[in-house]
């Protein structure tokens, strides 16, 4: 398996990052990083060893991946949106979310009132922006949809909140990162549902309070730890999205086939789910990349087999590792022996950034169990040693 889509690449030769050594910190913290180990992560840096090519080997440019679950430019717009389930019936997955919300829809109807405000939080990809279109479709109230870095300035979200009609839902992507002059306006906002507007300066400024129509405020976050406690404590649902099990993903592939009009076996459709990184965006953006294989080799329908020649020539493979996951992991196999390594030794060791690792490609990795964070620093499990090609020594099983 190690040589799955990295044969013929000549191996290891690291960049020199400086930066990501220059933050390493003198004692071993509760990510693991001691000062040895970023010592050795600089020195396989600066000089890697020649090695063979072979298992565990790593290209040292990264290919495109399709497995990164934030939206990418293309996913925007109208052809996107006819993907997307529009009431919560034709939802797929989630189903104590689904629950949850559904209870918070018929009580809120009931007392013909707004929905509370709602804090989604969880990895990129999993449907955050559908399920505020749904619950806005649901309350029969309109949507507007914006992102916290848009709201730089305060008339930015003045703007949005005055032209807000009654009982719409204001979603905010990203909502940890609000700007702090944002972030106060909210706060009567989300609470009395009221304006305060500073006039003046100095001594002879003054607050004006305007009112503001009800409305529903959407929160969407991968950090919910980044959130400040008052803002936070203003939600009155926070709701965690969890990734997709794969008999969740399969009728969302075919139900998205069926949309784009690609004739596909459940076979072929569970190909594209499994290495979708349980994670419906990255299963419809495979799903198009085999569609377009399935095309032009004139093969018909998707198959399984189809399935899994198209996706290996995209380069992910068949637990959805792309080649950042399986860089990761033989970097942490081959220079630390599987760890226990901090997180900024890893970063430093392979040139990605630590707050990309932990967000974006640590969340998979634990789920699927390759991956393991102990107090003492990050551990590749014996199962990413054999799907990399390796064999675990006893030391890493007798961890576990
Ligand atoms: N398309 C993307 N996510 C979906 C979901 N959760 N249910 C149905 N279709 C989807």
């Amino acid at each position: 398996m190690a040589g799955d889509g990295l044969n013929g690449v000549v191996c290891c030769s690291f960049l020199f990052q400086p930066m990501a050594i220059i933050s390493s910190k003198k004692h071993p913290d509760a990510d693991g990083d001691s000062q040895a180990d970023l010592f050795a992560a600089a020195q396989s840096i600066a000089k890697p060893e020649p090695r063979a090519a072979g298992a565990g080997c790593v290209p040292t440019e990264r290919p495109e991946s399709l497995l990164e679950a934030a939206v990418t430019p293309a996913e925007l717009g109208p052809a996107e949106d006819s993907l997307r389930p529009q009431r919560l019936a034709d939802y797929i997955g989630q189903r104590a979310l689904k629950d949850v919300l559904d209870i918070a829809i018929q009580a809120a109807q009931g007392r013909q009132e707004t929905l509370d405000h709602l804090l989604l939080y969880g990895p990129p990809g999993l449907g955050k922006t559908t399920l505020a279109l749904i619950l806005a479709a649901e309350m029969g109230v309109g949507c507007k949809i914006t992102t916290a870095p848009a709201l730089e300035r305060p008339r930015d979200i003045v703007g949005l909140l005055v032209n807000l009609q009654p009982g719409d839902v204001l979603f905010i992507d990203e909502i940890h990162r609000l700007p702090k002059v944002t972030e106060e306006i909210l706060y009567p906002a989300m609470e009395d549902f009221r304006l305060d507007i500073t006039i003046g300066k100095g001594s002879s400024a003054r607050t004006r309070s305007l009112p503001l129509q009800r409305f529903t405020l959407v929160g969407a976050t991968t950090r919910v730890g980044a959130l400040t406690s008052p803002l936070r404590d203003r939600f009155g649902l926070i709701q965690r999205l969890r990734f997709y099990e794969l008999d969740e993903l399969v009728p969302i592939v075919l139900r998205t086939a069926a949309i784009l009009n690609a004739p596909i076996t459940d076979s072929g459709a569970a190909e594209v789910a499994r290495r979708s990184r349980g994670t419906p965006r990255i299963a419809n953006r495979l799903l198009k990349r085999v569609r377009d294989y399935v095309q032009v080799k004139a093969a018909g329908t998707i198959t399984q087999a189809i399935a899994a020649e198209a996706l290996e020539l995209f380069n992910v493979d068949p637990c959805g590792l792309d080649w950042t996951d399986r860089r990761l992991l033989t970097v942490m196999i081959e220079h630390f022996n599987g760890g226990p390594v901090g997180l900024e030794t890893v970063a430093a060791a392979t040139g990605e950034d630590a707050q990309t690792i932990e967000e974006v490609y640590e969340p998979y990795l634990l789920q699927i169990g390759y991956l393991n964070r102990t107090p003492r620093g990050r551990i590749a499990t014996p199962a990413a040693w054999k799907h990399l090609g390796f064999t675990p020594p006893d030391s890493q099983l007798s961890m576990l």
